[in-house]
This record gives C-alpha cells, sequence and structure tokens, in this order.
C-alpha cells in the first residue's frame, strides 16, 4: 500500500503513553513512527505528539499520540490528555522494578482521568538489556491479566514488538467497536471518517498555527 493510500483514512485512534521517567516512552514513539532511535535521554516537558496511519483488519486508522512527561511536575498536565485518548500505552522498564511497582499508579490515573472506553496495554520496554531484567515476563504478563490488559515486553532500540505494540491496541479497539456497534471515538469526539489528502493537509497546518 502507498504512502497515498494510507493518507486516507477511515478512523482516528488517539493514544496516550505514560510511565514513569527514562523507561522509553519517547522512544517507542519515535521508533513506531521514524523507525529510529535516540540513544540520549531527551526529557520530555508536558506532552510531545506523533502520528501514523496503518492499516488493521482491512480499515485505514490514523493513530495519532500524546508522548507524556513522566516526571511527577507534569502530572497536572497529563491529566488533562486522558480524557481523549481510546488507547493507552502504559510502559515500565524491565531493567527497573520500581518502574513496574508505579504500573498501579498509572493504572489508576486511567482510571480516575481516562475514558471508561479505554483500551489498555501494558509493555515491558528495554528488553534487549536480558543481562539487566530486574522484572520477569511472568510478573508483566500477570499483572496485565489481572488487569484486563494487553501485554508485551518490547525494544524501543532494536524495534522487537514496537509496530505490534500500537498495532495490538488499535486491533483491540476495533473489535469492540464491531462487537459493541458503539463507536467510541464517534464523530462528535475525535473520529475522521475518509477525507482526502488536500483537506488532511489543510486541517494538520491549522494545527500548527
Ligand atoms: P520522559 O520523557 O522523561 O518521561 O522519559 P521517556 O520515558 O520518554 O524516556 P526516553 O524515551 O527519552 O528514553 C530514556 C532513555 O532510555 C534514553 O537514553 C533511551 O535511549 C533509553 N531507551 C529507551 N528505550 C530503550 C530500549 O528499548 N532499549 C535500551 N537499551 N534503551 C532504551
Ligand atoms: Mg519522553
Amino acid at each position: 500500500m502507498t504512502s497515498k493510500e494510507l493518507s486516507i483514512y477511515d478512523y482516528m485512534f488517539r493514544y496516550i503513553i505514560v510511565g514513569d521517567m527514562a523507561v522509553g516512552k519517547s522512544c517507542l514513539l519515535l521508533q513506531f513512527t521514524d523507525h529510529k532511535f535516540r540513544h540520549q535521554h531527551e526529557l520530555t516537558i508536558g506532552v510531545e505528539f506523533g502520528g501514523k496511519t496503518i492499516e488493521v483488519k482491512g480499515k485505514n486508522i490514523k493513530i495519532q499520540i500524546w508522548d507524556t512527561a513522566g516526571q511527577e511536575a507534569f502530572q497536572a498536565i497529563t491529566r488533562t490528555y486522558y480524557k481523549g485518548a481510546i488507547g493507552a500505552l502504559l510502559v515500565y522498564d524491565i531493567t527497573r522494578h520500581e518502574t513496574f511497582e508505579h504500573i498501579d499508579r498509572w493504572l489508576n490515573e486511567i482510571k480516575a482521568n481516562g475514558s471508561k472506553d479505554i483500551c489498555c496495554i501494558l509493555i515491558g520496554n528495554k528488553k534487549d538489556l536480558e543481562d539487566q531484567r530486574q522484572v520477569k515476563f511472568e510478573e508483566g504478563e500477570k499483572l496485565a491479566k489481572e488487569n484486563n490488559l494487553l501485554f508485551l515486553e518490547t525494544s524501543a532500540k532494536s524495534a522487537e514488538n514496537v509496530q505490534e505494540a500500537f498495532m495490538q491496541t488499535a486491533e483491540k479497539i476495533l473489535e469492540q467497536i464491531t462487537k459493541t456497534g458503539v463507536d467510541p471515538t464517534a464523530p462528535s469526539k475525535n473520529v475522521k471518517i475518509t477525507i482526502d489528502e488536500d483537506e488532511e493537509e489543510k486541517s494538520e497546518k491549522k494545527k500548527c498555527c
């Protein structure tokens, strides 16, 4: 499929990425959108944005992502973004157990501030650093099961499972829409039904100014 074809989309899903500082949220986003990895930690200030259109089960889905700051000081800003998200990536670092212990806190933030229809995936990032692992795969899997979350271990460095994390979340959201017949991304919220490229360009430009 060409990029021109992919610019026409059936749905737009907004995702939010949350988790402690330096777990790799921005790197996951960069790997997903640009297939790149950044070695240095550039602290996210407030919220950053990214996006990409993917194909899931024959539907073109534009994914718009809010990459939030893990630093405590920015939590008040982050909270204002939960409501509009239909997907959430909860990220911990498999080499720092405390980041896994804090997942409960992030889940509570989502429950308190997010939509009831939000679809969450738990992500254990930095899978490439196996020799420094502090969180067992089974621990992540168990927590995900208990809280009805999707689960994957990823590496934003090697790209392992990064596309899959975004894709599986989209598949689950789409499945939910098909099953219930209710589209929680409803036109009034954030769905876009097949617009052409020129229109999309205009709206992107408007957002920048
Ligand atoms: P905040 O914006 O401060 O909340 O941090 P963040 O979660 O966005 O972390 P960021 O993506 O900036 O990554 C933090 C550090 O971890 C950087 O030095 C990255 O290079 C490194 N890093 C991120 N993902 C991986 C990974 O999968 N493997 C390895 N080895 N390093 C990673
Ligand atoms: Mg960041």
